[in-house]
C-alpha cells in the first residue's frame, strides 16, 4: 500500500494545489492522514478533508465534493465525496499488474526497507540468569528481543544480538556452597542444569527456613554462600573452575531453547566480563560530582528527575546492577559504534533502565538518548498443570515440550503423518507458543492457555502455519507457478491483495513502535484472505487456464508475503505438514 498511498496523495496535492496552492502541506504529510476506512464498503484509502477547510474557506463537505470531481490517475478505481471524506478505491489493474509482479520480483526482499542502511544496532535480550531457571518470564525478552531484531534487519540495520547473561553475582556463592554440600560432579554430569537449578533451589529454601513449619532460617548458609562469591570475586581457583562449569552447563541447555526457537546471538558477554570495566565508570562518575555517599552507599541522586537514587556502590563497595549496565553501556558504544541500542526486558525493570539512562546522561555521555528499553507485560499460566521441578515456576523448556507433545496427539488424532513429524511437532508445537505470546500488545499482561494456543482452528500459529503449508501444497500439486500476471475476477482476489501489499507499512509500524503483534495480526489478515480465497475460489479447477495461471501466481504471491512475516516473528516456514 506504500506505493499506492504515495500516488493517492500526490493526486490529492495536484487537486489542492489546483484551488489554492498556498495550503503549506506536502504529500508526506497527506499520505500520514490517509486513513483505511473500517468498513471496505466505504473504500480502501480516505482522505479526511477538515485539515484543508480553513486553507481553502470552505466546509470539508465542499472540498470533498469538489476534489472528488477532479482527483484521480493511476492506480486509482474510484473517488467518491462521504461527509467531508474522499474516499478512494484502488483498481484492479494496479493490483493485478503492479502489486502482484512487484511480490514475486522481489520474493525474500518484499517488504524490507531500507531507512536502516549504514546504522547499526545492538539488541540486549534474551539474558538469563545462569543457575537461576530459564522459565516462562524470559519467553517475552527472548521472542520480542529477536523478533525485533529480524524487524530492524528487514529494514537495512545491520544488527548484532547480546546474551547479556546473568553470569555474576551471590547466586553463585549459594551454588557453590550447595554443590559443596549436597551436590557431587557425576550426579551434575549427568543431570545437568536440572541439577544446578534443584540445588539452588534447595539452598534458598533452606537460608529462608519455614518458621511456620518450625524450621529455622539458616544464616549460617547464607553466611557462607557471602564468603564463597567473595571468594570468587577475589580470584579463588578452585570457585573460578566451578563457575565456568556451571556457566557452561546452563549455557549448553539454553542452546537448545535457541535452537528450537532459531535463535543465534552474536556474542553471549554477561555481566562477569564488566567487572574489571566498572572501576573506570565509578571514577567518572566520581570525578563529575554525581557520586553521594548515603547510609555508607554510594548513590547518584536522581530527586531533580522524580526518581529514587541510582544506587552504584553498596556499603560493603560491591558493584550493583545498574553500575554493570552502565559500563556494558559505555564499552558497547565504543566497541560497536551503535546507533541504537535496544534492551528487551519485563517491565518490572522500567525504573531500572529510566535510571540509569538518566545516570548516562548525567555522565555527559552524547549517546544517552540513543539507549532504548523496550518493557513487556507478565505472563501467568491458567489452568496449566506442567511439573515444577523448581519450585513455583516453569521452565521454557518444559513449555514447548508440552506443547509439541500436544501437537503430536492433535496430529494423530486427525491422521496426519509425514516423513518429518517430529519436525513438525516441533516447529507447530514451539510455533504456537511463540505465535500466541506475540498475538497481544507487548505491554498486556497474559494468561496463557495452552489449549487456546494450540487451537487449529482459532487465530493460532498451527493456523497460520497450516495456512501456509497450504499454499505450498497446492503451489506443489500444479507444479509451480508460471509467470506474474493476475487477472482480478472476484473480490476475494482483490481483499486478499489489498491486504499483501500492507506488509511494507506493517514493517515500518512494527519497528516505530517495537510491537511485534503488529506483524502477527497482519499474519492473520493474510491467513484469513487467503483462506477465503481458497474456499471460494477455484484453483486447479477452474475452468478457463487463463484464470488458473492467474490463480496459482497469486497463491505464490501470497506464499511469498506469509513466509516473510513468519520469519520476522521467529515462526518457521512450514512447507509440509
Ligand atoms: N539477567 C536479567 C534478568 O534476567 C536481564 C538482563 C537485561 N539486560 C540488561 N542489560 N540489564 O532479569
Amino acid at each position: 500500500m506504500q506505493t499506492i498511498k504515495k500516488r493517492v496523495a500526490e493526486a490529492i496535492l495536484a487537486g489542492v494545489n489546483a484551488l489554492n496552492a498556498d495550503h503549506g502541506l506536502s504529500a508526506a504529510e497527506i499520505a500520514a492522514l490517509l486513513e483505511y476506512p473500517p468498513d471496505p464498503a466505504m473504500g480502501d484509502l480516505a482522505f479526511p478533508c477538515f485539515r484543508l477547510s480553513k486553507v481553502l474557506r470552505r466546509s470539508p463537505v465542499q472540498i470533498a465534493q469538489t476534489l472528488a470531481g477532479t482527483v484521480g490517475g493511476e492506480g486509482i478505481g474510484s473517488v467518491s465525496a462521504v461527509n467531508g471524506y474522499l474516499n478512494f478505491t484502488v483498481s484492479n489493474e494496479y493490483l493485478s499488474s503492479a502489486v502482484v509482479p512487484e511480490i514475486l520480483e522481489k520474493g525474500d526482499r518484499y517488504g524490507a526497507q531500507d531507512f536502516g542502511k549504514g546504522r547499526k544496532v545492538v539488541l540486549d535480550y534474551s539474558s538469563p540468569n545462569v543457575a537461576k531457571p530459564f522459565h516462562i518470564g524470559h519467553l517475552g525478552t527472548t521472542v520480542i528481543g529477536h523478533s525485533l531484531r529480524k524487524l530492524h534487519e528487514f529494514a537495512g540495520y545491520d544488527c548484532f544480538g547480546i546474551n547479556y547473561l546473568g553470569d555474576w553475582g551471590t547466586q553463585f556463592g549459594k551454588l557453590i556452597t550447595a554443590y559443596r554440600l549436597w551436590g557431587s560432579r557425576e550426579e551434575v554430569e549427568k543431570g545437568g542444569i536440572d541439577v544446578l537449578v534443584s540445588l539452588y533451589v534447595r539452598i534458598n529454601n533452606a537460608i529462608k527456613g519455614d518458621p511456620e513449619k518450625g524450621i529455622a532460617p539458616r544464616d549460617d548458609l547464607a553466611e557462607a554462600s557471602r564468603a564463597e562469591f567473595h571468594k570468587l570475586e577475589t580470584g579463588d581457583r578452585e570457585n573460578l573452575a566451578l563457575w565456568r562449569w556451571f556457566v557452561d552447563i546452563s549455557l549448553k541447555e539454553y542452546e537448545k531453547t535457541y535452537k528450537q526457537l532459531g535463535i543465534a546471538f552474536d556474542s553471549y558477554l554477561g555481566e562477569s566480563f564488566y567487572t574489571d570495566k566498572m572501576p573506570a565508570q565509578i571514577e567518572k562518575l566520581r570525578e563529575k560530582g554525581l557520586l553521594k555517599i548515603d547510609d555508607g552507599a554510594s548513590i547518584v541522586d536522581l530527586s531533580d528527575y522524580n526518581m529514587p537514587p541510582c544506587l552504584i556502590l553498596k556499603r560493603d563497595g560491591s558493584t550493583l546492577y545498574p553500575t554493570r549496565d552502565i559500563a556494558a553501556a559505555v564499552y558497547r558504544k565504543e566497541t560497536y559504534h551503535f546507533d541504537k541500542a535496544i534492551y528487551v526486558t519485563s517491565a518490572q525493570q522500567c525504573l531500572h533502565f529510566a535510571q540509569w539512562f538518566k545516570v548516562v546522561e548525567l555522565m555527559g555521555y552524547p549517546w544517552y538518548n540513543e539507549l532504548v528499553h523496550v518493557p513487556y507485560g507478565t505472563v501467568s499460566l491458567g489452568g496449566e498443570k506442567l511439573a515444577t521441578r523448581t519450585g513455583n515456576v516453569v521452565l521454557l523448556r518444559d513449555l514447548f515440550g508440552l506443547a509439541v507433545e500436544k501437537v503430536r496427539e492433535i496430529r494423530r488424532e486427525k491422521g496426519q503423518v509425514a516423513e518429518n513429524d517430529d519436525e513438525i511437532a516441533e516447529a507447530v508445537g514451539v510455533g504456537a507458543i511463540v505465535f500466541y505470546y506475540l498475538s497481544n500488545n507487548r505491554m498486556k499482561d497474559i494468561n496463557f492457555v495452552m489449549e487456546e494456543a494450540l487451537n487449529f482452528d482459532g487465530n493460532t500459529g498451527p493456523y497460520v502455519q497450516y495456512t501456509y503449508a497450504r499454499a505450498c501444497s497446492v503451489l506443489a500439486k500444479a507444479g509451480g507457478n508460471d509467470g506474474k500476471t493476475v487477472h482480478i475476477t472476484c473480490e476475494e482476489e482483490s481483499t486478499l491483495v489489498k491486504t499483501l501489499c500492507r506488509f511494507g507499512e506493517k514493517v515500518c509500524a512494527a519497528i516505530a513502535d517495537y510491537e511485534p503483534s503488529v506483524i502477527t495480526r497482519f499474519i492473520l489478515d493474510v491467513a484469513a484472505a487467503f483462506n477465503r480465497f481458497y474456499h471460494n475460489c477455484p484453483i486447479h479447477t477452474a475452468d478457463d487456464p487463463a484464470v488458473r495461471a492467474s490463480r496459482l501466481n497469486l497463491t505464490a504471491a501470497t506464499k511469498t508475503v506469509l513466509g516473510n512475516a513468519l520469519d520476522l516473528i521467529c515462526l518457521r516456514r512450514t512447507e509440509k505438514v
